[in-house]
């Protein structure tokens, strides 16, 4: 009997993309990619370059960034399947660890600048605030992702367990939107917020949308 004929590889664009993808220097350059934005609030700050208020700036310089590599880390798996660029998904977990590390900037800011590493003071105002509240439960939530971000944890605690827990990242998400909403409600400014809260509605709203018709998916990888 003839040996099967290896199937031919799919041409198009989606297939260059992917090629792209899996390129060796991509997760490097991906890397440094996620590294840009601490390097310029660092050199900023090295060089008085952060306007009249430096530790604000900081300090709301490493939150948006972090809420924007939640949307980020969100909108990997709805452009994997619009675009059939299914290497993406190589890239959801370094996008999601960035999340996490520039979270931790922003609480890092928060505990230096304003409060002097004060735990009594910082304990004090989380009862007090209700956004700081809210802040401090979205990066919780955020720890047991970042501390299931590699292999060995997935294989310990199996893809479907593993999944569950990540859908947390949701949760993360809606109290990251009212953290910004309630910290911006004080200024009465909504611009920005609105159109965070339309991605990651976009996105959220995306997955119900999935989730309500099951017959549609094909899950090949533990999707978020
Ligand atoms: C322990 C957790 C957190 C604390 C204590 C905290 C604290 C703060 C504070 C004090 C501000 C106001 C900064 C200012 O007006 O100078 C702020 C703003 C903000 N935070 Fe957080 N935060 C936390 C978690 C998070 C998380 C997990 C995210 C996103 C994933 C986030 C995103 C933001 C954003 C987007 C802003 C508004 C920035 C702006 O107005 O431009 N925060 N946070």
């Amino acid at each position: 009997m003839a040996a099967p004929r290896p199937r031919p590889a799919p041409r198009g664009p989606s297939s260059k993309a992917n090629a792209l993808l899996t390129h060796r220097a991509a997760k490097p350059l991906a890397w440094l990619a996620v590294l840009l934005p601490f390097a310029w609030l660092f050199a900023a700050a090295l060089g008085d370059r952060l306007g009249a208020n430096p530790a604000e700036a900081l300090e709301r310089g490493t939150g948006e960034w972090a809420l924007r590599f939640l949307c980020l880390t969100l909108a990997v798996t709805p452009l994997r399947q619009w675009t059939g660029w299914h290497a993406l998904a190589r890239f959801r977990r370094l996008l999601g660890v960035t999340t996490f590390a520039y979270a931790c900037l922003h609480l890092l800011c928060y505990a230096w600048f304003d409060q002097g590493f004060d735990l009594a003071e910082i304990a004090r105002d989380i009862a007090k605030r209700p956004f700081i509240l809210v802040g401090f439960a979205a990066f919780v939530l955020m720890i047991p992702l970042a501390a299931t971000s590699f292999n060995a944890a997935i294989r310990r605690l199996g893809g479907r367990r593993w999944q569950a827990l990540h859908r947390a990242v949701y949760a993360v998400a809606l109290l990251a939107l009212l953290h910004f909403f309630w910290m911006r409600a004080g200024k009465n400014d909504f611009a920005e917020w609105t159109v965070y809260a339309a991605i990651l509605g976009a996105l959220l709203g995306w997955r119900a949308w999935r989730a309500l018709a099951p017959a549609t998916r094909t899950r090949t990888t533990p999707q978020i």
